[in-house]
């Protein structure tokens, strides 16, 4: 046995070649294929990497563990980077190179490798992870390192019998998981270009859209059934992706600043990822008190930066992931979302462990608010504002 190499492989042209490559580089190139919910057959792509010359291939079925260790985080964070983006690609991308450790580890692997070009952040969360995880493991980024144009890598596999036709015509660079796909390249390169209807595959253009209604439960943060039916995360939140995606939810167009200091131009399409983070918040709004909301949007922002800049296997993700875990204990209850014009909004909630008290907010018959303990707490709230305003109208008067 030569020395061997655990690659991260897609079933794309990028690691496809990469097989080949590394083959000639004198490895053992073992293939792994993490499913973190892309829906394709996984089958095929083990078969294909075997066909271009893989010495072994694994699929591993992670989407359980994605959705409870990576995706409950982030939807209790409400993870949207830059406001917008709910991570898709970012909080997968630890848990296959967990995986990628783990296979290196029982095939005694020196390398792992993956298809990461030099310029995103992909190859810093594998890279980062790699190194913390299984330290002195060498890395190969064939993509990084090899310099090829589009069109030499084309050449390149048509000269070693690797089958590009359908990935030539994917005018796109393409990522996704049950969580959302993260499109770029190409047209969309352009600022200014409108982004065209094919780069879409989960979401339907506004005006063929169906708008619909939902209702998401939640038992302590966590989305546990849709419409009264309870089903396991990875179901439901696929389930939820038709639903909205449908009703032509989830479509996002961002000017991205990404870790290494580019910017670039992202297409998501995130249905499921969209409607239950705005199901959530509302649930929270219902069910947290005043300061607690406060305090958690600023480590929501920190959470979603500290994913994106690829930082999960650090003390301070995990700090966060347990300050996030507090907080959901009381996030219980129901959100009706309707769903249209590209939005998810919420038209109804409820909870019993609400902290709304509709015989304290009401203006009708049953209020329990007692207006006369409204007059002390103003005289104090204000004392200092008061207070202040006296001081300066009196140094004016005493100038003047
Ligand atoms: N920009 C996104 C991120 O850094 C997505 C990159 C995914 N790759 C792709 N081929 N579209 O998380």
């Amino acid at each position: 046995m030569g020395k061997r190499v655990v690659l991260a492989y897609s079933g794309g042209l990028d690691t496809s070649v990469a097989i080949r490559w590394l083959s000639d580089q004198g490895y053992d190139v073992i293939a792994a294929t993490v499913d973190v919910g892309e829906a394709k057959d996984l089958d095929a792509v083990a078969a294909k990497a075997m066909r271009v010359g893989a010495k072994d291939a694994y699929v591993i079925d992670a989407q359980e563990e994605f959705c409870q260790e990576f995706l409950v985080p982030a939807i209790a964070a409400n993870a949207l980077y830059q406001g917008r983006y709910p991570l898709a690609t970012a909080l997968a991308r630890p848990l296959i190179a967990r995986h990628l450790c783990r296979i290196a580890e029982e095939t005694m692997a020196e390398a792992i490798s993956h298809g990461c070009t030099g310029k995103g952040n992909d190859q810093v969360r594998f890279d980062v992870a790699i190194e913390t995880l299984r330290p002195g493991t060498k890395i190969i980024a064939p993509a990084r390192e090899w310099g090829l144009t589009r069109e030499e890598e084309i050449a390149y596999a048509e000269e070693h019998g690797i089958p590009v036709s359908a990935t030539v015509e994917n005018p796109f660079s393409v990522d996704a998981n049950l969580w959302g796909r993260s499109v770029e390249g190409g047209v969309l390169e352009d600022p200014w270009n409108a982004p065209p209807e094919e780069c879409y595959a989960w979401t339907k253009a506004p005006g063929e859209a169906t708008p619909a209604e939902m209702v998401v439960s939640f038992a302590g943060g966590v989305p546990v059934a849709i419409s009264g039916e309870e089903l396991p995360l990875p179901t439901l939140i696929a389930q939820a992706a038709s639903v909205a995606g449908a009703a032509g939810v989830g479509r996002v167009d961002l000017i991205e600043d990404r870790l290494v200091g580019i910017k670039s131009r992202e297409i998501y399409e995130a249905p499921a990822a969209v409607a239950l983070i705005a199901a959530h918040q509302e649930v929270e709004f219902l069910t947290l008190p005043r300061e607690l909301l406060q305090h958690k949007a600023a480590l929501e922002q920190t959470f979603a930066q500290v994913v994106y800049n690829g930082q999960w296997f650090t003390p301070l993700r995990s700090a966060l992931g347990a300050y996030l875990a507090e907080t959901q204990k009381a996030v219980t209850g129901e959100v009706r979302l309707a769903l249209g014009n590209g939005r998810a909004v919420a038209t109804g909630r409820r909870s019993p462990q609400a902290v709304y008290d509709q015989s304290l907010a009401t203006y009708s018959a049953g209020d329990r608010f007692d207006h006369t303990a409204a007059v002390g707490f103003i005289t104090i709230y204000g004392m200092q504002s008061q207070a202040y305003a006296k001081a300066q109208s009196k140094a004016a008067a005493h100038a003047g």
